[in-house]
């Protein structure tokens, strides 16, 4: 039987005075997927996520969450979604403990559950020794695992991840991913913003590559990346003004060029190291300056800029968490 939709966005606009967040985004999220929603800071994905939850309502467009409209029946949405802001919004003066049983009681787990589900929840997330301890004083991975077993303690269908690992050092943000591929080889759906392209690649079955509002494409990683071509990019960095004389001499081995952001990129379909070694000797022999010269295979930056013409731009955003999650479980 094929896998049924869980999360269903169409033609969905979002407006904020005359600006236009999301502009006609329609997606769907199949049961049991790790579905992700990449783009640079103010591409709208916390804004799409906000609509899902219900929190903001859309200007145009509708959201079904397991086919349930996400604005008629905001009690049962509640208790079907979890939710992992972009920002840590531990409690801090409470105990890791505390934190996890009052997110339990806020979400209706029936009291005689309550401790087993704490317990476990701090075993997922290696925090045992950690339970009567205040949360204030938790690294950054700590506190964000936290985060994730508190998204998780009234068993949500589907698992809501805006920026997880956005502010993590490398080691907690592969640790954060291993724990967010478990979850979902326990059955959960996903759905998980991310401005990193390497994020996207190690986790999402399938994404959606969002800038300025707009869906730019769809598909798994692999479809994404054969956009790009099938096969080798080049990228040659020289002075702006010999990029004519770099494109020329791809052009003079089969290769079309073009120039992308601050560098020359073509695409190497056959005999790549040959064609790779002939374009370089030639750069030398007709004296470019080459400030650099490379080839790979697709990736999903090289999508990315395709795409949309621009690097993705990854400083790190934020937005006013606190007050979302209170929003979030007060309603
Ligand atoms: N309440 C609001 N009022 C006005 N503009 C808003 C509001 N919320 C978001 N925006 C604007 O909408 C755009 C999309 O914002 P959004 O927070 O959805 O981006 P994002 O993709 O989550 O970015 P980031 O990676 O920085 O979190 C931005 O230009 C932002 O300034
Ligand atoms: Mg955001």
């Amino acid at each position: 039987m094929a896998k049924q939709n869980m999360i269903e966005i169409k033609n969905l606009v979002k407006r904020f005075g005359d600006f236009k967040a999301v502009d006609d985004i329609s997606l769907s999220v199949k049961e049991g997927e790790i579905f992700g929603i990449l783009g640079p800071n103010g591409a709208g994905k916390t804004t799409t996520i906000n609509v899902v939850l219900g929190l903001l309502k859309p200007t145009s467009g509708s959201v079904k969450i397991d086919d349930l409209d996400a604005h008629a029946n905001p009690e049962r949405i509640k208790q079907m979604l979890g939710l992992m802001t972009q920002e840590t919004v531990v409690e801090g003066d409470l105990t890791a403990w505390d934190n996890l049983e009052l997110f339990a009681e806020l979400y209706h787990v029936p009291k005689g559950e309550i401790p087993k589900r704490v317990k476990r929840a701090l075993e997922d997330a290696e925090l045992t020794d950690k339970a009567y301890v205040r949360a204030g004083t938790f690294s950054g991975g700590m506190k964000r695992r936290l985060e994730l077993v508190k998204s998780m303690i009234q068993e949500p269908k589907v698992l809501i991840l805006d920026e997880p690992t956005t502010g993590l050092d490398v080691q907690n943000r592969h640790k954060l991913w291993e724990r967010i591929k478990e979850l979902n080889q326990k059955g959960i759906t996903i759905i998980l913003t991310t401005q990193y392209l390497e994020e996207a690649d190690a986790l999402c079955d399938r994404l959606a590559i969002i800038d300025h509002g707009k869906i730019k494409a769809i598909g798994t990683v692999s479809e994404l990346k054969s956009k790009v071509g099938k096969g080798n990019i080049l990228e040659i960095i020289v002075k702006q003004s010999e990029t004519n004389d770099a494109l020329r001499i791809l052009k003079k081995f089969g290769v079309n060029g073009s120039v992308k952001v601050d560098r020359v990129v073509g695409n190497i379909e056959k005999e790549p190291t040959k064609t790779f070694n002939k374009i370089s000797n030639e750069l030398e022999k007709q004296k470019i300056s080459v400030l650099s010269i490379s080839m790979h295979l697709p990736t999903l930056d090289d999508v990315f800029i395709t795409l949309t013409g621009s690097k993705i731009r990854d400083e790190a955003g934020g937005s006013d968490d606190a007050a979302r999650m209170r929003a979030w479980r007060g309603r």
